[in-house]
């Protein structure tokens, strides 16, 4: 009989009271783990706790509060109450031209993105490493991380900082049997974009396509490593219409325009096919 691979794992979740983090603790709840979800609201964590019942425990923590996590992963874990994956999920986004950011933003996302995900991570890791299973860490990270967009200069630094953060992570806990995830996403469609100064479209990734391949990181087999993952959104299929334009026989050589179009609210690809002028054509 194989067992369920996560069944029964303690598991740390930051950031669960809303948007992935919510929708991570569900799906790992729903595969029989026990998941700690941490965040700052804790009337959001107790009504996600009504939802998934007694298997989602809810931890008011702000991760900033370096002392805090401190003394809750002292008094949570002990060398017979392991945590086996910490997936550091807690973050803040803010986009804005940087002579127009506040400081305070600024602060804020060195503290919760960077500072927060050392803080528990420092905290966790010394109990992964007593623990004789197989341990894994997962940083959410971002396509910021991977790349930029103008206003995007601060959210970039706290996520090309996680990148780094997690690179050298795997190298240095891989001795360890704990493995280390890095991945990287493009807009999903959650609270995030509320108060960030940038606009959501309609074309996001979804936060349960985001947790169903979370799950399937984490039950990869233990001899095998995925160190760093990009996700992005793809344009949806959209119809194609061609029209024939008539052309001279030089441009008919040339490509053809393509062109995206919305009629009647939906997303067409409009080609625009040159086809030739004959001679008689053009005495017409
Ligand atoms: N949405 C996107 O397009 C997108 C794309 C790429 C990467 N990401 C990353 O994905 C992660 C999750 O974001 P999301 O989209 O799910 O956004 P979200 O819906 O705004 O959720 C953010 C979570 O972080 C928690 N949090 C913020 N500051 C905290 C603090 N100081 N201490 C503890 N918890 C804190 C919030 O809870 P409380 O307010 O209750 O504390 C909330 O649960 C973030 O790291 C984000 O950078 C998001």
């Amino acid at each position: 009989m194989i067992l369920p691979f996560l069944k029964a794992m303690n598991i740390v979740v930051t950031g669960a009271s809303s948007g992935l983090g919510a929708v991570f603790s569900g799906a790992l709840v729903a595969k029989g783990t026990i998941v700690c979800g941490l965040a700052r609201n804790l009337d959001k964590l107790n009504m996600l706790q009504k939802q998934l019942g007694k298997a989602f425990i809810p931890v008011m923590m702000d991760i900033t509060d370096q002392k805090a996590i401190a003394d809750w992963v002292k008094k949570t874990f002990s060398d017979t109450h392991f945590p086996n994956i910490l997936i550091n999920n807690a973050g803040v986004g803010y986009f804005n031209n940087i002579d127009e950011l506040p400081l305070q933003h600024w602060h804020d996302m060195i503290n919760t993105n960077l500072n927060g995900t050392f803080y528990i991570t420092a905290n966790i890791v010394p109990f992964m490493k007593r623990n004789n299973a197989s341990c894994h860490i997962i940083n959410i990270g971002s396509i910021l991380g991977k790349t930029t967009r103008p206003d995007s200069a601060a959210y970039s630094a706290t996520k090309y900082g996680i990148q780094g953060f997690s690179e050298a992570l795997s190298k240095e806990l891989s001795s360890y049997n704990i493995k280390v995830t890095c991945v990287n996403p493009g807009s999903i469609e959650t609270h995030f974009f509320e108060q960030s100064g940038i606009e959501p479209h309609s074309n996001m990734l979804q936060p349960n396509d985001i947790a169903a391949f979370i799950i399937h990181i984490l039950e990869t087999p233990c001899n095998m490593l995925i160190d760093e993952v990009t996700l992005r959104p793809l344009q949806p299929k959209m119809k194609t219409v061609e029209l024939q334009v008539p052309s001279s026989p030089v441009c008919y050589a040339n490509s053809c325009e393509v062109r995206k179009e919305f009629r009647d609210e939906e997303l067409f690809e409009v080609k625009f096919v040159p086809t030739p002028i004959k001679p008689n054509d053009k005495q017409n």
